[in-house]
């Protein structure tokens, strides 16, 4: 009898050991991938593609591990102890110095090595900062992040009760097998009992208590490293302002509203005033329209919440992407007319910028600014030029 229950606590026990490597190296993997996408993927992608830097496909074959990690803390100490790689890289890549991380642990520059990989493995899965025109139109690539994390808890918890049913009927079968069992109770009905049992059990339930913990913990630490990253960002507005309605339905110009987007640094989001050059006759008995007359009367502007914010230390001008450009605020904002809250579509990470300056031919069309150019670029190209052919890759362009 006693054996039987080592046996078993044996078992338990490898079981859990399975199951607590998984979870934690899935933790990894999942940390790795954050820390990838905000700090890494505005120069680097994991697939074989040269952003800023090279692509980092199979990057965990092409340098050991404890090079990297070297690397990654300090880049410029490594060219400068005479390494021949990673000289040659630098010279490679004109000498652009990579940013040193040197409050990265170990385990975390393991864990987005471990995240470059994954993401190489399963082809399905988007590589971070891949196809940024389409991702920006269509839905938010970073659901499916989402997605599989449910997924996960999912089958982690199916897996627990199957665990539980089945060590239930080891148990039950063992007792039979020992001739322990004297009573008459059908088998599965014993099974049943067991299985209450078991569900009462205090390790079990501790059991479960600490993989909720570790899955909340997780989620706590991914809000705090997605801080700066807000796709998908939807608030709630103090006045129930439907573009939808407006730019869909009554198909009012966007720039009606917002009066720099064709000629200025930023858009602008319309004041009290625009709204009332139509609302001082419709609706005017609406609640949310009401809103709108006390900020006038108050004189106050109504609290808009932003949406969509670079932070200071990136220069963004719309007038050079939609007027010169010629690019649509789809292109970058998704179908606004179609949202009755807005929400931003786009990541606005470095990596989006650039993947599609990379990508976008210059607008020439009736621009004679440009002709030369095209002449001089064409003459020794075969690719049309790119907004990179015109410097939209250079650091100071973007960046005071
Ligand atoms: C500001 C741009 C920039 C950022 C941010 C950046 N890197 Fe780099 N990285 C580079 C450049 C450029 C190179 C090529 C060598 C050089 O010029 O210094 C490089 C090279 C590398 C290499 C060697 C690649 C190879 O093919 O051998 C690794 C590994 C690497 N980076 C990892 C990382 C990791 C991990 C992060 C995030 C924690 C990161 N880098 C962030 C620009 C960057
Ligand atoms: C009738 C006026 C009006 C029209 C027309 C209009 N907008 Fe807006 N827009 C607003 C107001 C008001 C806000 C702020 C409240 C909100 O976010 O819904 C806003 C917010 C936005 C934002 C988010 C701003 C932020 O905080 O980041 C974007 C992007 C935007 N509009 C794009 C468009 C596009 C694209 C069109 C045309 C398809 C359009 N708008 C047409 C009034 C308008
Ligand atoms: C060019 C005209 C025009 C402008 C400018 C305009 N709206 Fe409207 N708005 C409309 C029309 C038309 C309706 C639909 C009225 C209806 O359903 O009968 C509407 C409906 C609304 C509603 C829904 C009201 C309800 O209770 O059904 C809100 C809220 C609203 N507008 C807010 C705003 C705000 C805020 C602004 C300024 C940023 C604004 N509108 C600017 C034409 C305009
Ligand atoms: C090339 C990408 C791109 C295009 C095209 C674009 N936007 Fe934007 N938009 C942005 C970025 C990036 C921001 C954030 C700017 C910041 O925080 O400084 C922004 C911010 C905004 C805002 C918030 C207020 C502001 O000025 O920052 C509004 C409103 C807006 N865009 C409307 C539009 C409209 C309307 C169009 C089409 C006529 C358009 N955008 C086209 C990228 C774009
Ligand atoms: C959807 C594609 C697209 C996205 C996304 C985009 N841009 Fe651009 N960008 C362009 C195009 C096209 C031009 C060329 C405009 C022209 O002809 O001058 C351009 C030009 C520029 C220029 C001027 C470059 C030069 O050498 O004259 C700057 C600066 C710039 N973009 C900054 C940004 C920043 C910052 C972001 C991200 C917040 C961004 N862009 C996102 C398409 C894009
Ligand atoms: C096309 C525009 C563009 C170009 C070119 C560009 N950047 Fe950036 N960069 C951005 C934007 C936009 C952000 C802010 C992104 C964010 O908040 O995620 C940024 C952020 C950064 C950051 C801060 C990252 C952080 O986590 O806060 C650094 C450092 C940086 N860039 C360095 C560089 C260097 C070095 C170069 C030249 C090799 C460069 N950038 C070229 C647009 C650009």
């Amino acid at each position: 009898m006693f054996n039987r229950k080592i046996t078993l606590v044996t078992f338990l026990f490898s079981l859990a050991l399975l199951f607590s490597s998984n979870v934690v190296f899935a933790q990894d993997a999942a940390e790795g991938e954050t820390l990838f996408k905000n700090n890494c993927a505005a120069c680097h992608n994991t697939s074989d593609e040269v952003l800023v830097g090279p692509g980092l496909k199979g990057i965990s074959e092409r340098r050991p591990i404890d090079w990297i990690i070297k690397w990654v803390h300090n880049p410029q100490a490594v060219i400068g102890s005479g390494d021949k790689y990673a000289n040659d890289l630098y010279t490679k890549f004109n000498k652009a110095a990579m940013t040193p991380y040197p409050n990265f642990s170990d385990d975390q520059i393991k864990g987005i090595v471990a995240y470059i990989d994954a993401a190489n493995a399963a082809p399905a899965a988007p590589a971070a900062g891949a196809a940024p025109a389409e991702g920006a139109a269509a839905a938010p690539a970073q659901s499916s992040g989402g997605m599989m994390e449910g997924l996960l808890v999912g089958l982690l918890l199916i897996m627990v009760l199957v665990l539980v049913a089945l060590l239930s009927i080891v148990n039950t079968l063992s007792k039979l097998a020992s001739g322990e069992a004297q009573d008459e109770t059908p088998l599965a009905k014993r099974i049943q009992d067991n299985i209450k049992a078991m569900a009462a059990n205090s390790a079990i339930k501790t059991g479960v208590i600490v993989l909720i913990l570790l899955f909340g913990g997780k989620a706590t630490i991914d809000a705090a490293y997605g801080v700066g990253i807000h796709q998908g960002y939807a608030p709630e507005q103090p006045i129930k302002f439907s573009h939808k309605l407006h730019a869909g339905q009554y198909q009012i110009n966007c720039n009606y509203c917002h009066t720099g987007v064709y000629s200025g640094k930023g858009a602008n989001v319309p004041s009290a005033n625009i709204c009332m050059n139509c609302h001082n006759a419709i609706k005017r008995e609406s609640p949310e329209i009401q809103k709108i007359y006390r900020a006038i009367e108050k004189d106050e502007p109504i609290q808009w919440v932003r949406v969509h914010n670079l932070p200071d230390l990136a220069y963004f001008n719309h007038s050079q992407h939609t007027n010169v450009g010629g690019l649509e605020c789809k292109n970058c904002h998704g179908d606004i007319d179609k949202m009755e809250v807005v929400e931003q579509r786009s990541s606005l990470t470095m990596g989006w910028c650039i993947d599609c300056h990379r990508e976008t031919d210059v607008n020439s069309k009736g621009n004679a600014y440009y002709d030369k150019l095209v002449e001089l670029h064409n003459k020794d190209s075969k690719t049309p030029l790119k907004v990179q052919n015109i410097g939209g890759l250079e650091c100071s362009k973007c960046h005071y």
